[in-house]
C-alpha cells in the first residue's frame, strides 16, 4: 500500500504510545525503515507486518490495531492535505459512504498504483447495509474504525455490526445505523 497509509500507523503510535515504543515496533516487524513516503508504494506485506508488531508490543489483538487505525485515519489524511477531497465527499456518513468509490477514483489520480476497495450501500430495514469487497484479506477491523472515525467527523453516533463474512459470504457486509450526536 501507499506510504501514506504507513506514515498514519507511525503518526497513531507516536502520537498516543511516543516515539521509543514505534523505533521498537519497527525493529520488531523487520523493516529497514521507520519513515515513509506518502506517495510511493510499499509492498503490503510491510504494512501488515507493523499491524503484527504493534499487535506484540502493545499486547493487543491485531483486530484492535486495525480499528484504532481506521479511526485515525480520516483525522490523518484531513491533515495530510486531503480535506478538500473530504469535504466534497459528502456531508455526512451517509452520503461519504456512497460516494467512497468515486472519492478512491480521484485519490487515484495522484496515486497511479492505487487498488482500492470498493464499497455498495444499500438500504436495509434495520439501517444501512455497506458491502465491502477487497482483494486484501483481514482488513474488516479497520473498516469499523473507519466507519466511526467518520461519525466522529460528521458528529453522528454510528453503530457499525459486521453481519456477514468474506469467509462465508465471499466479501464483508456492515450494518450501519447513524443518528446526530447528542449534544449534551
Ligand atoms: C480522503 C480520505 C481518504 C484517502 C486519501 C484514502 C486513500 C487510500 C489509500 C492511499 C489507500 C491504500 C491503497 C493502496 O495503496 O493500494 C486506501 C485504502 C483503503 N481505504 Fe481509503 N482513503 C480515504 C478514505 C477512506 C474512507 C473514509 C474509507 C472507508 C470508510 C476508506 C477505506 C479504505 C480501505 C478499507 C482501504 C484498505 C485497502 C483494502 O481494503 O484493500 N478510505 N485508501
Amino acid at each position: 500500500m501507499y506510504g501514506l497509509v504507513n506514515k498514519a500507523v507511525r503518526d497513531l503510535v507516536c502520537a498516543t504510545q511516543g516515539e521509543d515504543v514505534w523505533e521498537e515496533i519497527v525493529e520488531l516487524a523487520g523493516i529497514d525503515e521507520d519513515t515513509f513516503i506518502s506517495m510511493r508504494p510499499y509492498p503490503d506485506e510491510l504494512t501488515y507486518k507493523l499491524v503484527a508488531a504493534a499487535s506484540e508490543r502493545l499486547q493487543l489483538p491485531a483486530a484492535a490495531i486495525l480499528t484504532l487505525f481506521g479511526e485515525h485515519w480520516t483525522k490523518f489524511t484531513a491533515r495530510e492535505g486531503y480535506g478538500d477531497l473530504i469535504r466534497g465527499s459528502g456531508d455526512s456518513v451517509e452520503e461519504f459512504l456512497g460516494n467512497l468509490d468515486a472519492m478512491h477514483a480521484r485519490v487515484a489520480m495522484s496515486f497511479p498504483e492505487l487498488r482500492p476497495p470498493s464499497f455498495r450501500v444499500e438500504r436495509g430495514d434495520e439501517g444501512l447495509l455497506l458491502h465491502y469487497m477487497s482483494e486484501r484479506e483481514g482488513l474488516a477491523p479497520m473498516v469499523v474504525g473507519l466507519l466511526t472515525g467518520l461519525g466522529a467527523h460528521f458528529k453522528e453516533e454510528v453503530e457499525v455490526t459486521q453481519v456477514k463474512s468474506r469467509a462465508e459470504h465471499g466479501h464483508d457486509v456492515f450494518l450501519v445505523r447513524t443518528r446526530a450526536a447528542s449534544t449534551t
